[in-house]
């Protein structure tokens, strides 16, 4: 720095006063209280150990390191963009040099998005908050300002995660409730809560979500599934582990409750048995994010991959845990399907979408989600 250089807050500071202009044009950021803590809370502080950035055509996508002594790091912690901070579990910035081609494992979340959650979380003052997924802090530093520490608890299943954001939020003045442990399990101590925010994915809605949550209360989460489609749901707790909503549509995508991970696929089945039949459906239905959830609630622990044997593409769509699998190859115009295991996957797939298109195809945003003590179901309209 040299003398005509502004001190780090003065530009930390400005950088948030852009940040908030951005996240207010794009109409993420829309109430008052909201903007007084994006401007109040450093993003940077929750930073501070640097971040990982993806390395420009890698595919699978390699990470590299950036420090907070890089260039251009402080004006990357005020984009708006999701920015890396563990990967495979445990390894931040600082462990290596070089690239890495493993799975992110936390991050900051944008701050579109982030801002977008809380102002569907539609919080009053006074509300008590569960958040699942702690992760840097930051979102949970906008809480407290908004609400005040005391009505804040965090949920971090990383213990060094969880530290981390410990550690960055007590720069900031900010001594929320942290705990460490499985989110997925919420937090029986402090419930029940008004407003409940998960800022990691779930395959379906935890019963303990719903039930620390008081009647009339909010839980927000994003749906995900192995197929690698999600959204972001609004449900209102009814009591008695009931509780409904919506899907709030800008396809939210999120990293998927640690416990939740899909589990690897090791050993195929044998492709070369099975029943085959000329298929309805090809598996580019996959390639639309719609049609791909839809084919998620008909297939909901299912993976699909591309393998290549004998010079031929073929498209596997895999249930690890129950044995069920799918092959598809293409035969000239049309697609074969060969199925094995106790339930045919495809079958269900293909039910299920072609009575959704039959339905109009209504894009994610349009469907419901109801979950009672025995069942999570998520309807689209019909007839409309
Ligand atoms: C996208 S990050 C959270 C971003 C954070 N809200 C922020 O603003 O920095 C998701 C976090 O969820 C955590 N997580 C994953 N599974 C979890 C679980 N079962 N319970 C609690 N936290 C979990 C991850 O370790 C990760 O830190």
């Amino acid at each position: 720095m040299t003398l005509l250089d502004p001190p780090p807050e003065t530009t930390a500071a400005a950088l948030r006063g852009q940040l908030v202009r951005h996240l207010t044009e794009s109409g993420s950021l829309r109430t008052e209280p909201w903007r007084a803590a994006v401007e109040a809370v450093p993003r940077h502080e929750f930073l501070r150990e640097g971040f990982f950035e993806p390395v420009p055509g890698s595919a699978p996508t390699a990470w590299r390191p950036v420090s907070a002594d890089a260039d251009g790091w402080l004006g990357r912690c005020y984009t708006d963009e999701s920015l890396v901070t563990q990967i495979a579990g445990t390894i931040v910035p600082g462990d290596i040099r070089g690239e890495i081609l493993r799975a992110p494992t936390s991050s900051s979340t944008m701050p579109s998005l982030v801002v977008r959650m809380l102002e569907e979380l539609e919080v009053e003052d006074g509300d008590q908050v569960l958040e699942i997924g702690t992760g840097t802090g930051w979102s949970t530093g906008l809480l407290c300002h908004r609400l005040g520490d005391e009505r804040v608890t965090s949920v971090e299943v990383d213990p060094d995660v969880s530290r981390r954001a410990a550690a960055a939020l007590g720069t900031c003045g900010r001594f929320p409730e942290l705990v460490v442990g499985d989110g997925l399990a919420g937090h029986e101590d402090g419930a029940p809560y008004d407003r409940l925010i998960a800022t990691c994915g779930v395959l379906e809605l935890p019963r303990a979500w719903i039930g620390q949550t008081r009647p009339g209360g909010t839980v927000l989460a994003t749906l995900c599934g192995w197929l690698y489609s999600s959204e972001l749901a609004r449900l209102t707790v009814e009591g008695d582990g009931v509780a409904r909503g919506r899907f709030l549509g800008g396809r939210i995508s999120f990293m998927l409750a640690r416990p939740q991970l899909p589990p690897p696929l090791g050993m195929l089945p044998d492709m070369d048995t099975g029943d085959e039949r000329v298929a309805r459906l090809g598996p580019d239905v996959l390639d639309d994010w719609d049609a791909r959830f839809v084919a998620q609630l008909a297939a909901p622990r299912a993976q699909h991959v591309r393998l290549t044997r004998d010079g031929r593409t073929e498209h596997v769509v895999l249930d690890v845990a129950a044995g069920d699998w799918a092959a598809l190859t293409q035969d000239g115009p049309h697609w074969t399907v060969r199925q094995g295991g106790a339930n045919r996957l495809w079958d269900a797939v293909e039910d299920h979408v072609l009575r959704w298109r039959a339905d109009d195809a209504p894009t994610v945003e349009h469907f419901a989600i109801a979950v009672t003590p025995d069942a999570q179901t998520i309807t689209w309209p019909t007839g409309r």
